[in-house]
């Protein structure tokens, strides 16, 4: 059995800045109101004309991931693609991938997972790489979310948390045990599926011309529904399970967590995490404020991010987190 190590990350969002005050312009929101309940000051919306979709952005961040591993594309053995917004409706979009990257016929898998999509799909490269069926894979998370939200003011108690952004990291064989991604643990409860749902439209029960032959559509359902603070408060809960659950099958104390780096769902359900598990603000990344919850796309976003800017060392302790949709639920337990 090997371990799975991350040896190259990337990250593309649009150049699109959305503040809040914009937001104001068109529904009836204001900055306070969500710097108070999400902590969010602006987030990255594509543009009409950018060129931006999915499947692009998260070319874009694998090309950065693939240069700062030091492979060449033709190592990739395996491509993990999580969104939750892809391009088509099928094929998905790691066949897109492999296409513009001009990687050979390997495999392309889509999760589809929402906001623990990148937790998922690390957590099933690092079996392909434990197995030693894989050597190096290529794991994305991209959303291009805003093109789905509502922009009135029907829509605003959601659609002012979403962004738009790509996030990649290559994973690689690790022969020492000790190193890498130490463990993943997923969970789900698909009771709670429809707390946090987009149904229309749905191949199973009512796809678009059946949409557009009704004379008399319930639009809001063309939109993301979420009963928010159900969706809060599940969250809390969770992500302590789980982040506890890491900790205890590694035989880890919370003291032990250099740097835990949360889903970023909502910035005061990540505090709420902070003060529970006693962590100091340097052991928490977070960075919703710039980019809002970019659901697949926010943890290897943040997770670059903070190896960009220095935030971990060689030998960390590395937590990731994510609850969503679903729901769905899992960490991630990294040796760096
Ligand atoms: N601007 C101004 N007012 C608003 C807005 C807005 N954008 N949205 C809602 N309101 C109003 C409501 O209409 C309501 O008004 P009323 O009291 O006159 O009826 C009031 O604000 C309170 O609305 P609530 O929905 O009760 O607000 P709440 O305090 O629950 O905050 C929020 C909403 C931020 C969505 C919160 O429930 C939350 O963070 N939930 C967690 C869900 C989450 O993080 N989801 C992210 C996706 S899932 C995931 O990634 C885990």
């Amino acid at each position: 059995m090997y371990n799975s190590k991350i040896i190259g990350l990337g990250k593309y969002v649009p150049e699109n800045v959305v503040t809040n005050h914009d937001l104001s312009k068109v529904m009836d929101t204001n900055d306070a109101w969500i710097t108070e309940r999400t902590g969010i000051k602006e987030r990255r919306w594509v543009k009409e004309g950018d060129g931006n979709t999915t499947t692009t952005m998260g070319v874009k961040a694998a090309k950065i991931a693939i240069e700062r591993a030091g492979i060449d594309k033709d190592d990739i053995d395996f491509i993990v693609f999580a969104t939750l917004s892809p391009d088509y409706y099928f094929p998905g979009p790691g066949v897109e991938v492999q296409h513009a990257l001009d990687i050979k016929t390997v495999g392309a898998l889509d999760v589809r997972n929402q906001c623990s999509g990148f937790v998922y799909a690390l957590s099933v490269a690092d079996q392909f790489i434990k197995t030693g069926m894989y050597k190096n894979i290529l794991v994305i998370g991209s959303e291009l979310q805003s093109k789905a939200l509502d922009k009135t003011t029907r829509g605003r108690g959601i659609s002012v948390i979403f962004g738009d952004g790509a996030g990649a990291a290559i994973l690689t064989r690790e022969e020492d045990n000790s190193k890498g991604i130490l463990s993943t643990h997923l969970h789900a409860q698909g009771k709670f599926a429809d707390a946090l749902i987009l149904k229309e439209p749905a191949m199973g029960t009512r796809w678009v011309n059946e949409i557009i032959a009704d004379n008399n559509p319930d639009e809001a359902g063309y939109f993301p529904y979420m009963d928010g603070q159900f969706v809060f408060k599940n969250a809390v809960v969770r992500f302590s399970e789980v982040i506890n659950e890491g900790l205890e099958k590694n035989n880890l104390q919370k003291e032990d967590i250099n740097l835990l780096i949360p889903h970023q769902a909502n910035l005061r359900i990540a505090q709420f995490i902070q003060r529970k598990f006693n962590l100091s603000d340097n052991q928490v990344f977070n960075n919703i404020q710039k980019y809002g919850n970019t659901t697949a796309a926010s943890i290897i976003i943040a997770l670059t991010e903070a190896w960009e800017e220095g935030e971990i060392k060689e030998n960390d302790t590395v937590v990731l987190a994510a609850f969503g949709s679903g729901f769905t639920w899992g960490s991630v337990i990294i040796k760096w």
